[in-house]
């Protein structure tokens, strides 16, 4: 009995079959985990989600809310999502899976006072640029663009600036650090 099984599952047709069908189960599997895994990123990118621990009356919302990010001349508004969570699939999945630190971090009062969240200011913040660092800044790319820009209408300073810095290969997280959240104290710009 165990033989004909065996025959019967070394059989080319089984085998092409049996193939066939754990194709077929990995597709249906990836598409579950794909479809929840998007509802799951739309529901945890919203404003309100961020918010919903983030709000604190001298912390990254309210600094936002006073941004040029948060409301400007042409009414594009940059969240917070559009610049702490990577749009592509892989990257995305990753940055979900480290923010569950983040949970840990809420429940044990990381940065639930004023004193202890200027007190991490720093550390959060090279954390970014760290990040920023690694992709060239690419979630500020997915707004700006070097070659988008008409630097006839920049000012003196960035007209000055910004070709060099394209020639150099530089990215904006070089130069503009500190332009929604205030600057961490203790840091040096030149250190
Ligand atoms: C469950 C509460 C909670 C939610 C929801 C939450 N955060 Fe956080 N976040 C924290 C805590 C706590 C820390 C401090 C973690 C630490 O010290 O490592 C933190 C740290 C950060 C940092 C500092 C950098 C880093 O890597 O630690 C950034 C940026 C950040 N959060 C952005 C966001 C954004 C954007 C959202 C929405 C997509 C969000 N957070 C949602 C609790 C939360
Ligand atoms: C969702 C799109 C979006 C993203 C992402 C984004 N920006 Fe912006 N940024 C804007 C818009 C819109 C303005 C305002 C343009 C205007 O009306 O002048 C702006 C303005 C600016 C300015 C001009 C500030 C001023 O005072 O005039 C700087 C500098 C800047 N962004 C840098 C960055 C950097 C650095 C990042 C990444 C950390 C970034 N932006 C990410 C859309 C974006
Ligand atoms: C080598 C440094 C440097 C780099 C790299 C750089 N910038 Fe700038 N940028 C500046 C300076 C300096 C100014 C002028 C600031 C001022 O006058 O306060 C400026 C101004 C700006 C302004 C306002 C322009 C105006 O005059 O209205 C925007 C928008 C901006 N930068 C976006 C970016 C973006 C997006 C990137 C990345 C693609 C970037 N910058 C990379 C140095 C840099
Ligand atoms: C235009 C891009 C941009 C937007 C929009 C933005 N941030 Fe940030 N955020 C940064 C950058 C860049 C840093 C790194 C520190 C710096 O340069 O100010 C940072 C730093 C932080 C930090 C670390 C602490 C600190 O003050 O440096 C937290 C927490 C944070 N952001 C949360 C948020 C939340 C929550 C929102 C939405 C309410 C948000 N950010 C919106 C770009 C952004």
């Amino acid at each position: 009995m165990f033989s004909r099984l065996r025959l019967w599952m070394t059989s080319p047709r089984a085998l092409w079959g049996g193939g066939l069908s754990l194709v077929l189960v990995g597709i249906v599997l990836t598409a579950g985990f794909v479809g929840s895994f998007s509802v799951f990123t739309e529901y945890t990118n919203r404003l309100e989600f961020c918010v919903s621990c983030h709000e604190m009356a001298n912390g990254p919302y309210a600094e936002y809310r006073k941004s040029i990010h948060y409301s400007n001349r042409t009414g594009i508004r940059a969240e917070c999502k559009d610049c702490h969570v990577p749009q592509e699939f892989g990257p995305k999945l990753l940055a979900k899976v480290v923010a569950v630190k983040d949970v840990y971090h809420h429940l044990a009062g990381t940065i639930d006072t004023p004193e202890k969240f200027e007190a991490n200011r720093l550390s959060m913040a090279q954390r970014v640029w760290a990040r920023l660092e690694e992709t060239e800044s690419r979630e500020c790319r997915k707004c700006h663009d070097f070659k988008a820009m008409n630097l006839g209408e920049q000012g003196r300073r960035a007209k000055a600036k910004h070709p060099k810095a394209m020639e150099d290969s530089k990215h904006c997280i070089n130069c503009h650090k500190g332009i929604v959240h205030e600057l961490p104290k203790g840091y040096d710009p030149n250190g």
